[in-house]
Parts: structure tokens; C-alpha cells; sequence
């Protein structure tokens, strides 16, 4: 690990990590002895902290630090970051891109595709009436996968999905080229990138325009008997366009790691539904070995008056 070596001195916040606080103390003071770490609790002297860490943050907390050069997001999605009307408009918002959160995702993403392609809950609902089953299921380039959202994750992801051999398509703002994978990109290509996703996988950001975008009107575009995975946000789904697909059997079943309110409250329908499979948001995790060694990278370039990489913009609203 190169990280203890580059690391500047710097003092760096940790903020809204809760519960992972420790152990995120614990790595900084291993990976990057020099740094001056200190937690909310702690803040003595607001002007003299440089860069913060942050989860869930607290409104205004960043408007009283006068001195920050840049804000690191613990997770890939900054909309929690970017919706906070005090914090600066100049500050930059760093998401967080690192190799142990992509693989985290990509392992995820081949699990659960490869639940819904093998429609696992049919033999473990048969097992459960002891009665032998077999079931038929295509190979996997005869299983076409759609991934929405080929950023940082969403490419990851559409390219371990076709080495594997799934047939792969993969939709997002701009228009990208991937290998292997057929690549749609914009509103105008939607309709067309629904029509191939028998299971459609969301990995976009939340954001004015993706807001409710898994409900009705898209769920009619899949081919029947899809599958949906959402480990992107809650508010990506119209949950009870989610139940009424499903009701209908348009949608065969669906995969949520991520929810409007977490964690779900006890009494949602989703928890005892018999097609919804669900995670506690932990699709994947930022590993602090491979994420201190990617913010002390970052740290290095500004120190050294480069500009920081995957930062969010406001003006796109990611
Ligand atoms: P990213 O690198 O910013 O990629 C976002 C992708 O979405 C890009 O390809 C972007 O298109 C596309 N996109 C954005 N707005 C769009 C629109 N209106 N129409 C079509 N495509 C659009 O983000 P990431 O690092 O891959 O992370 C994606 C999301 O995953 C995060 O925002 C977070 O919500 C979620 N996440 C969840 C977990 C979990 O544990 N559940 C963990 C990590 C992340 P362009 O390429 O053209 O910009
Ligand atoms: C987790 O949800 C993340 O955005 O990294």
C-alpha cells in the first residue's frame, strides 16, 4: 500500500459514518499516519480542517468549515451531498470511485443476475413443498441482461455480465462504446434498451431525472416475465408500480437492496412478498484499505494543484 508514503499533511474530517467510525480511525491511522483524522465531536477549530469524509451529513455542518479545499462521499451516489443547499456551490464534491465498491457491486450484480436467470426462488420454493422440480432455463447469451447506468459501476458490471457470456445491453446519458456490450444512450433510446432487458439491472444516480423512473410506463416496455434488480436508490422506484407489475405477473420478480425508507419499515408490503427479494443496502461497501489509498491519491493532486477526478456536477445532478 503506496498510500502511507504519498500521504500530505492534511487534517481530514470524518462525518455521518456512525457505526463505521472505529474502524475507519483504525485504517487512517495504519494507511496514512501523517493525516490529522479527527471526528465530529472533535471539531475544535472549524477553520483548520481541509477535507472531510462524509455519509450522512448533517445540513450545514460543511458551511461552518471555512478552510475545506474538497469533500469526499463515503459512497458512489452524492444526491444526499448534492441536495444540501449550504453546502458551497465552488466546494468540490468528490464521489467515491475505488476498486474495492466496484467489485463489491460487480459481485452483487452476477449473483443476484444469475438468481433471476436461473429463477432460483422456483427450486427453493420447491424444495420447501419436497418435491423434485426441474426447470428449463436458456444459456446465458440466450439471456439478455440491461444495465442502466454505465458509469463507474454500470461498466463494470456490463462487462463481467458478458464475459460471463450473458448477451448485454446497457443504457445511459451520453453515448458510450463497450466491448461486448450494446451500448443505447439517451431518452430517445430507452424504449429500445427496454425491449432487450429481460433482466434489467439499475445502477444509475438519483437525480431530477431519474427520480421514479422504475414505475409503470417503464415496467411496460420490458419484455414479459422480466426480473428488476435496483441497487442504485429507493427513490428510483415507484413502489407500487413495483407491486402492481408483479401482481399481474408482467414482472416475474425483483431484487431491492436499496429503499425510500431505510431501513424498511417492518410493516412494508416488500418484506413478505414472495417475489421480492430484498438486501439492507449492502450491495457493496467502500472498503477503507483500497478508499484511503484512493483519497490520499486525490489529496496528492490537489495539494499538488491538480484538479480532483469523479467529481459531481450540478449542473447534471451527479
Ligand atoms: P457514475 O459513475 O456517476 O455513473 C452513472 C451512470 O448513469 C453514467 O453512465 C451516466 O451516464 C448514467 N446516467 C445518469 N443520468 C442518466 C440519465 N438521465 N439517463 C441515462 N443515464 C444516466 O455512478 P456509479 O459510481 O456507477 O454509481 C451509480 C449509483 O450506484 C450511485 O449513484 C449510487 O446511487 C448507487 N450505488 C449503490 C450502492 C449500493 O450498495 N446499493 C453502492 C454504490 C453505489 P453518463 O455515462 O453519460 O454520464
Ligand atoms: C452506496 O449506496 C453508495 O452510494 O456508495
Amino acid at each position: 500500500m503506496t498510500a502511507k508514503r504519498d500521504a500530505p499533511r492534511a487534517c481530514l474530517l470524518l462525518a455521518g459514518m456512525k457505526e463505521r467510525e472505529t474502524e475507519w480511525l483504525h485504517a487512517f491511522s495504519i494507511q496514512a499516519p501523517d493525516m490529522r483524522i479527527i471526528h465530529e465531536d472533535e471539531i475544535d477549530a472549524p477553520e483548520n480542517i481541509d477535507y472531510c469524509l462524509i455519509w450522512r451529513q448533517r445540513p450545514g455542518l460543511l458551511a461552518r468549515l471555512v478552510r475545506l479545499k474538497a469533500v469526499f462521499s463515503l459512497g458512489a451516489g452524492v444526491d444526499a451531498l448534492l441536495s444540501d443547499p449550504s453546502i458551497p456551490e465552488w466546494l468540490p464534491i468528490i464521489r467515491m470511485a475505488e476498486p474495492g465498491l466496484t467489485e463489491g457491486m460487480v459481485e452483487y450484480i452476477l449473483w443476484q443476475t444469475l438468481f433471476h436467470h436461473r429463477r432460483i426462488w422456483e427450486l427453493i420454493e420447491a424444495q420447501r413443498r419436497k418435491e423434485w422440480r426441474p426447470h428449463n432455463y436458456p444459456a446465458p447469451w440466450d439471456r439478455r441482461v440491461g444495465v442502466m447506468g454505465l458509469g463507474v459501476l454500470g461498466k463494470a458490471v456490463a462487462l463481467k455480465l458478458a464475459a460471463f457470456g450473458f448477451s448485454v445491453s446497457g443504457w445511459s446519458r451520453s453515448a458510450k462504446e463497450i466491448p461486448g456490450v450494446l451500448c443505447y444512450n439517451g431518452r430517445t433510446e430507452l424504449a429500445s434498451f427496454l425491449e432487450t432487458a429481460e433482466i434489467l439491472i439499475c445502477l444509475l444516480p438519483l437525480t431530477v431525472e431519474t427520480r421514479g423512473i422504475l414505475g409503470a410506463r417503464l415496467f411496460a416496455q420490458l419484455p414479459p416475465g422480466a426480473s428488476l434488480v435496483n441497487a442504485a436508490r429507493g427513490a428510483h422506484l415507484v413502489e407500487e408500480d413495483l407491486l402492481e407489475a408483479l401482481r399481474v405477473s408482467h414482472l416475474s420478480a425483483a431484487t431491492l437492496d436499496v429503499f425510500n425508507e431505510e431501513p424498511l419499515p417492518p410493516t412494508h408490503p416488500f418484506w413478505k412478498h414472495p417475489r421480492i427479494f430484498i438486501t439492507p443496502h449492502n450491495a457493496s461497501i467502500t472498503d477503507p484499505e483500497t478508499a484511503i489509498a484512493e483519497i490520499c491519491r486525490q489529496i496528492a493532486r490537489l495539494e499538488g494543484g491538480l484538479a480532483p477526478e469523479h467529481t459531481a456536477s450540478r449542473a447534471r445532478d451527479y
